[in-house]
């Protein structure tokens, strides 16, 4: 139903020991890093590929490559970058977006402070990049205005997603996939992800 859940032992590891609460945040910022090259090897594993001539030191071969356009990531700010690190680790070609946002914390509306994208959006993967799903109001307005940039091939990644936002989510931008390494139990009445870990940028940035 474009929702994957990313279950792999090493993300499931690495994710609880982001949860916890005595985690620093040099150790907080390394696990971000690790994990994210790992949900970039499982957000692109359906990537299309093509066969090209090389020439190995042996002879020439049909060489499989990536097919079409280099990726766009597209990260929301602050705390979407640090997953973009990472997954610039593996797509060190993929074009950036920046998508800066941050959540009136009464309204939990989103406020936008900065965008910009790569010029030509059209025929590109973009994956929009943020470790958070809570209400998912940022989410669904930073696919709008990538949208409206002319993206129109997206997936969403996350680390942690609540259920109500996850639903609203698909209801709003059903033609993106959504891949998160858990579905957590709920939002609590500020709008926090529980059980979670807290809130992603200040444990990244303080
Ligand atoms: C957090 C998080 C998401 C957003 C999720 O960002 O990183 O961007 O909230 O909440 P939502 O789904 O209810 O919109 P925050 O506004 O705290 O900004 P920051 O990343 O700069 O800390």
């Amino acid at each position: 139903d474009g929702v994957t859940i990313i279950d792999h032992p090493l993300v499931q590891h690495k994710l609880s020991l982001m949860r916890k609460k005595e985690t620093s945040t040099a150790s907080f910022r390394r696990l971000l890093r690790e994990i994210s090259t790992l949900l970039c090897y499982e957000v692109t594993r359906d990537l299309k590929i093509t066969h090209e001539t090389i020439e190995t030191p042996m002879c020439e071969m049909q060489a499989p490559l990536l097919e079409g356009k280099k990726l766009v990531f597209a990260s929301i700010l602050r705390a979407g970058n640090g997953l973009l690190e990472g997954m610039l680790d593996l797509v060190p070609a993929a074009r950036v977006a920046h998508v800066g946002l941050y959540r009136n914390e009464e309204t939990l509306e989103p406020v936008e402070y900065y965008f910009k994208a790569p010029e030509s959006m059209a025929d590109r993967l973009t994956i929009v990049v943020d470790p958070m799903l809570a209400t998912a109001n940022s989410a669904i307005l930073a696919v709008e205005r990538l949208k409206q940039q002319g993206a129109s091939n997206m997936r969403f990644l996350c680390l942690l997603a609540a259920p109500d936002g996850l639903e609203r989510f698909t209801k709003a931008h059903p033609d993106v996939p959504v891949f998160t390494a858990s579905i957590d139990s709920h939002l609590d009445e500020n709008g926090y992800i529980v059980p979670g870990l807290g809130d992603a940028g200040d444990r990244m940035y303080g």
